[in-house]
Parts: C-alpha cells; structure tokens; sequence
C-alpha cells in the first residue's frame, strides 16, 4: 500500500508555505478588504533558522496566496515575532503624499550576543510600508526600544488603545508581560509589569497580545491578556493561556480567579497540543467588531521533525474570539470565523442518530473527511464515556474520549499514523477539562489532512492537534458503552478552487 507522505499531508484549507519552515503567526492587520498574514519564515530550510517575515493575504482567512518575503535579518539580526499597526493619523510621521503608514514593530533577535552569552540579544524595532504591506523599509533610528538587561524581551504586540488614547504595546520576558505606551510607535515608557507569580510558569513566556472586549450581551468592558509559554502548555510543550482583568491605562489587574494560576489552570485559549503563539489581527472595522485570531498548528516538542519534507507547520483555521460571563467567570471562547461556512457544499444532515456501539455517522462516501465541517450535539449526558472516532483502512485511529463522569475529555493519536519521527508526539494521552456544566455537549468539529479542530461548548473547551495517517480517514464514528443519540448531525464537505474532485 502506499502510504502518505510530504505533499499528501498538505492541508486543503489551512495556510503553509509552499517551501520550507514557519512558525509563529506575525502582524497581522486588515486593510481595503485584504487581511495581511505574515509569520516567523525561514526560506532555506525546512527547520528553524535566521528569522524572516514571509507574508500571505486573504480576502477572507480562509484560502491564502503566499506573497514575496516582507523582511528579511540583517546585521543587527534575526527578525522575530511582532506585530503591525496601520497608522491611520500618522503619528509616527512616516506617512507621505497622503499614504497610510502600515508600521511592523517586531524583535530583532542578535545570534552573536546570544552566542558570547551575553543577555541583551534582543530588542524591539520598526519598520514601515506605504504600500499596504507588500514592501517595508526599516527605520534608521532602530531599535526603538533597546534591551535594558533582560534576557528574554521580545515578541511586541501594538494596539492603539482608544479609551486611554495611547499606542499600547506588550512584550514577553521570561516570566511577565511588560506593558509601554507610546503616542507615535518610536519612543516608549514602561508603565507596568504584570505576571510574576501569576499564571502558568513552567516556561519562558512568549507572544503576548492585550486588547479590550466587550463581554458578550452587556455593555462591560473587559481587558484580556494572551500569553503564549513554551514549555509548560496544558498538555506539555508550547500552550497560550489567558488572563481577563481591568487596565487603567497603566496596570493590568486580573479577575481575582485568575489571580496566581498554577500549571494546570483551566484558561487556556486552547487545550489542545497544535495551537501556540497565537495572536489578533489589527485594524478590523468598526463595523464588523469582531476579534479574529490566527495560531500556529505544531508544537515545539516536535515541530521540526513531523514528516512533511518540503515546508513544515500549517496555522489553524481563523477564529473568532468572544467574551463571555458564565456564572461568576469570564471566558474566552472561540469559533472557526464565519466565512468558513461559504465554502460548504455536500450536506448531510440527520436529526437524530442513534449509537449503539461502534456507529459509523461518515464515511468516505458521504463527504472527503479531509476537508470537513461536522456539527453535532449530545442531550442527557449520562455519567459515562463517549468516544469520536476516526479510522482509516490500514487500521490507524485517532479518538477522542468525553468521560462525563470526570468531565474530562482525552485526545490519543498513538495509532494515528506516523508517530515515530518524535518520541513526544504520541507518547502520553493528551486531556482538556469541559468547562461548561450543560448536560447536553454540543461539538464543531473541523478535520483537514493533518488537523482536527474541535469546538465544544460554543467555544469553551477548544481542542487542536495533528496527526499523520498513512492513509486517510475513511470513516468518523460515535461509541460508547451505552447507547446513546446524537442530535442535529451535521456534516459538510469543503470545496476550495485549489482542490480538484
Ligand atoms: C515563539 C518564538 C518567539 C520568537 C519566535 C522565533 O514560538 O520562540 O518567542 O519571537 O518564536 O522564531
């Protein structure tokens, strides 16, 4: 039998370069109907190596054209993670003949400095476009915000923070957020810190992002911190926590239940082990209001090695973000972005399915589970274990279990396929705690050829990770001990230009 490999891992509606290594998303911003995506590049290789901009655009987040590298390291060194701003009143000056600055304000990282071990190897610097995002020219007066003796420092995200009237930008150290504000992105003063004691702590902290919300069906105002720490994730490796909290322009004080968070706390953007460093995008309209969200699908555990030769890492499907009240906590939910829905086309729906067993709901025949949306929901949860199933005809399985008597839900990709490229890619069972307390769960679950993405909850317990089949998926199938019916199944195939039938 032929197996998979390289190409036939290239996911149908998530972006990868088409060669070589990526990682974290970077300034991401909308502008004129086009969403910018840049991301952590390395063009000569399929590992990790002297840090690039490589740039995609999208009319809509979903299908993505990959564009000429946006910043390439020079002597002053690598280009890390950062973010970008479009600076609509120009107040950093580098607006002319009436264009709109867009201004890249990212980490440079110094390999010497690192090397002689010297500890201030990173600062934070800018760069501008005039020609909405497509090429940029580096500030001379760079870095902007030179290391004041700090070994981690790194990772800016900007917003302009319209109620305190201040360019706001956070940057990651070892084990806090720093927070500085600026009113024309070349000079900054510190104005807080936040963090130490505070959240997960089982790694370096990297790829902030810090924004107000709405708290959904109120008029509240909410601040959310995202903090991405590598290692020291839910599940191990690379995760992105959250904090929810007040900002009174200068000082981020969180809700007092997520004030001195341990390892296993249960805010976490994602629980799974695919989505790190994940950030928003800048610059979205007023009128659409909505918090979008991009992250990387790997892992540092073992994302240089997964068995694609030609590029490597994919990022996950755009997602919005929502706060919400539920009972006394706030949460962060996320959904895949409605634009998603556009490229439905089979359907296939049933009220009520009725498992006794092993019950096959899809097969291959129904709809390509390589490009699936399916949507279902579970009434009367009973104190017992559901699984979802996938397999394929050379017997390999990924499952995912919801134990209701332990509202815990675990994720086992041992017999997924590939697994051997990495001795932490299968080697322990993966959890997520449910969140909600409804005793009927309800599930969104995205699959492309290496990914599944599940939603439960409306987006309370969010669920990412890869696998590498040998072939693909032929069939998803419910199970449990007890019968059971899923209501309101519904599946649809994805059809993108790209794809051939
Ligand atoms: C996170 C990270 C960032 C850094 C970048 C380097 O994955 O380590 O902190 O800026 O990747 O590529």
């Amino acid at each position: 039998v032929k197996v998979q490999t390289d190409e036939d891992f290239r996911p149908n509606f998530h972006f990868t370069p088409e060669k070589n290594w990526m990682n974290d998303p970077n300034g991401m911003f909308y502008l004129n109907g086009t969403y910018h995506l840049y991301f952590q590049y390395y063009p000569d290789k399929n590992v990790w190596g002297p840090m690039h901009w490589g740039h995609a655009t999208s009319k809509d987040m979903i299908t993505w054209e990959e564009q000429e590298i946006a910043l390439y390291p020079d002597e002053k060194g690598y280009i890390f993670s950062g973010s970008a701003v479009v600076d609509k009143n120009n107040t950093s000056g580098f607006g002319k003949d009436g264009k709109t600055p867009v201004v890249a304000i990212f980490t440079y990282h110094d390999p010497e400095g690192e090397k002689n071990e010297e500890i201030d190897y990173q600062s934070q610097a800018i760069a501008y476009s005039l020609d909405e995002g497509i090429t940029w020219t580096k500030y001379e007066g760079n870095p902007v915000l030179p290391n004041p003796g700090i070994k981690d420092f790194r990772d800016p995200k900007v917003t302009w923070d319209d109620i305190h009237k201040q360019w706001l930008m956070v940057l990651a150290t070892t084990e806090k957020t720093i927070f500085y504000s600026s009113q024309n992105l070349k000079e900054w003063t510190k104005i807080s810190e936040f963090g130490e004691n505070t959240g997960a702590h089982d790694g370096v902290w990297e790829c902030p992002d810090f924004f107000p919300m709405k708290v959904e069906g109120t008029n509240e105002t909410k601040w959310v911190l995202i903090q991405s720490l590598n290692p020291g994730g839910y599940n191990g490796g690379s995760g992105t926590q959250y904090f929810v909290g007040d900002f009174d322009g200068k000082t981020f004080t969180p809700e007092e239940n997520m004030k001195a968070l341990e390892e296993k706390h249960n805010f976490w953007i994602d629980f799974g082990r695919d989505n790190y460093a994940g950030v928003t995008w800048a610059n979205i309209p007023e009128d659409d209001g909505r918090k979008l969200f991009i992250g990387w699908m790997s892992n540092w555990l073992y994302a240089q090695e997964v068995p694609t030769e030609t590029w490597r890492s994919a990022m996950t499907v755009a997602r919005e973000l929502k706060l919400i009240k539920d009972k006394d906590q706030y949460l962060v939910t996320s959904a895949p972005v409605e634009e998603l829905k556009k490229y439905r086309t089979v359907d296939y729906l049933i009220e009520k399915f009725n498992i006794s067993g092993n019950s096959v709901a899809l097969d291959k025949e129904d709809i390509d589970l390589a490009r699936a949306e399916i949507r279902f929901k579970i009434n009367d949860l009973k104190e017992t274990t559901y699984n979802f199933r996938l397999a394929n005809a050379v017997g390999e399985e990924f499952i995912v279990s919801y134990d209701h008597a332990k509202r815990q839900f675990s994720m086992n990709r041992s017999h997924a396929g590939q697994t051997d490229f990495s001795d932490k890619f299968a080697s322990e069972i993966a959890t997520a705690p449910r969140i909600s307390d409804s005793d009927s769960l309800s599930a969104i679950i995205l699959l492309d050829k290496t990914s599944i993405e599940m939603f439960f909850d409306d987006g309370k317990t969010v669920i990412t990770e890869i696998f590498f089949p040998n072939q693909p998926w032929d069939e998803f199938s419910f199970a449990s001990l007890e019968d059971f019916t899923v209501s309101n199944l519904e599946a649809y195939e994805l059809e993108f230009n790209e794809v051939e039938k």
